[in-house]
Formats: structure tokens, C-alpha cells, sequence
């Protein structure tokens, strides 16, 4: 399998790149915020339990998390592989994950990080606030929050799988298509 995880803090085009990412590479897209946005739109007991911290862009406990993509993944056992958007957000969830792919006698192939400065992220939130309908992205405090969370928690995931070699930083800055193509140089790297 071919495991990729996107990796970026919010607004640094995760979800974007990797929509050409999986069709270029026939992969499956799992991301876990639009996992718990399909929930809380369905306003499931999963999806109330993720609104109460999605709401103050707070991390959803890890159990909750951590279970949801373990279903995810199980549901396609004949996937090629994943590409991850949103997941691991912190060293726990990286060993979970680690974890369950080497359950499926896989791995994580590489963590590719998208580099983005911190006041093109507000921009970029906001402007996609106007279309996207998500609350956490129409409220600057929410926003800043979630970068805050980012910052204390997520950003060692990348230190995480540096140590073990599997870890690249890319620019996200720039066009999406410039993105897009710095992104599939590199993929096409290790494959
Ligand atoms: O990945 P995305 O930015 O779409 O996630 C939206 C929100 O979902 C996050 O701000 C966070 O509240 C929650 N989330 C989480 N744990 C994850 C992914 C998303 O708590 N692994
Ligand atoms: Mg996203």
C-alpha cells in the first residue's frame, strides 16, 4: 500500500491538493474533518460529540477520532492506499495510526508537510468561509484558536516521522496548480 499523509496546518490546501492528489494516483481520500462534518450534518451521536469542539476548534478526543478512521479504513480493503487529510493531529494519534497499519501489515509511506505563512492561512480560511458554510471558518477567534492548537500539538507530528525518514516539507505558497505540481515531483519521487 501507499500510505501519504498530507500534513499543514488549516487553510494550507490539504483538502484541495489532495482532491487531484487521488485522482492522479488512484488512492482514497480520508479526512476527518469532512469524516465529523458529514456526521454533525446528519446530527449523529458521533457528530454531536465533534461539535462541541469543532465548535471552539478544539481537537475531538482521540478515542472519538482515532475510531472513526479505523472504520474508515476497514471499509476498504482493497484500497491501493490513503492519502490522509486532517489525521495524525498529535504524537498519539501517529502512534494509533502506526499501529493499525502495521495491523494491515502496511505503513505510512511519507508525511508531506504544505509550508504556508500564518496570515495567508486567515486569509485563505475567511475567503473559503464565504462558500464553505463552516462556522470555525467564518469567526477569526476560532480560526486563531485552531492554529494555536496546531502550533502546541499537531506541528511535532512532522518531527514525529522525520525520525523515521519519512517526513518532507514542501511550499505551500503559490497557485494551487503550482502546488499541485511541486506536490506530484515529490510523489512521484518515491514511488
Ligand atoms: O481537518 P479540518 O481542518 O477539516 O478539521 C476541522 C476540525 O475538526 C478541527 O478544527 C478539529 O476541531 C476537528 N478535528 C479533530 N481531529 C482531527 C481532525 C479534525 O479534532 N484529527
Ligand atoms: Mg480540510
Amino acid at each position: 500500500m501507499i500510505n501519504l499523509i498530507l500534513f499543514g496546518p488549516p487553510g494550507s490546501g490539504k483538502g484541495t491538493q489532495a482532491a487531484r492528489l487521488v485522482e492522479k494516483y488512484k488512492l482514497m481520500h480520508v479526512s476527518t474533518g469532512d469524516l465529523f462534518r458529514y456526521e454533525m450534518g446528519n446530527d449523529t451521536p458521533l457528530g454531536l460529540k465533534a461539535k462541541e469542539y469543532i465548535s471552539k476548534g478544539e481537537l475531538v478526543p482521540d478515542e472519538v477520532t482515532v475510531g472513526m478512521l479505523s472504520n474508515k479504513l476497514d471499509m476498504y480493503p482493497e484500497a491501493k492506499g490513503f492519502i490522509l487529510d486532517g489525521f495524525p493531529r498529535n504524537v498519539f494519534q501517529s502512534e494509533a495510526l502506526d499501529k493499525l497499519l502495521s495491523d494491515k501489515n502496511s505503513a505510512v509511506t511519507q508525511l508531506i508537510a504544505l509550508d504556508v505563512e500564518e496570515e495567508e492561512i486567515v486569509q485563505r480560511i475567511l475567503k473559503r468561509a464565504e462558500t464553505s458554510g463552516r462556522k470555525d471558518d467564518a469567526d477569526e477567534g476560532i480560526i486563531r484558536n485552531r492554529i494555536e492548537v496546531y502550533k502546541n500539538e499537531t506541528a511535532i507530528v512532522f518531527d514525529y516521522y522525520e525520525k523515521a525518514n519519512k517526513a518532507k516539507r514542501i511550499s505551500g505558497m503559490g497557485s494551487i496548480d503550482e502546488i499541485t505540481n511541486r506536490l506530484f515531483e515529490e510523489i512521484d519521487s518515491i514511488l
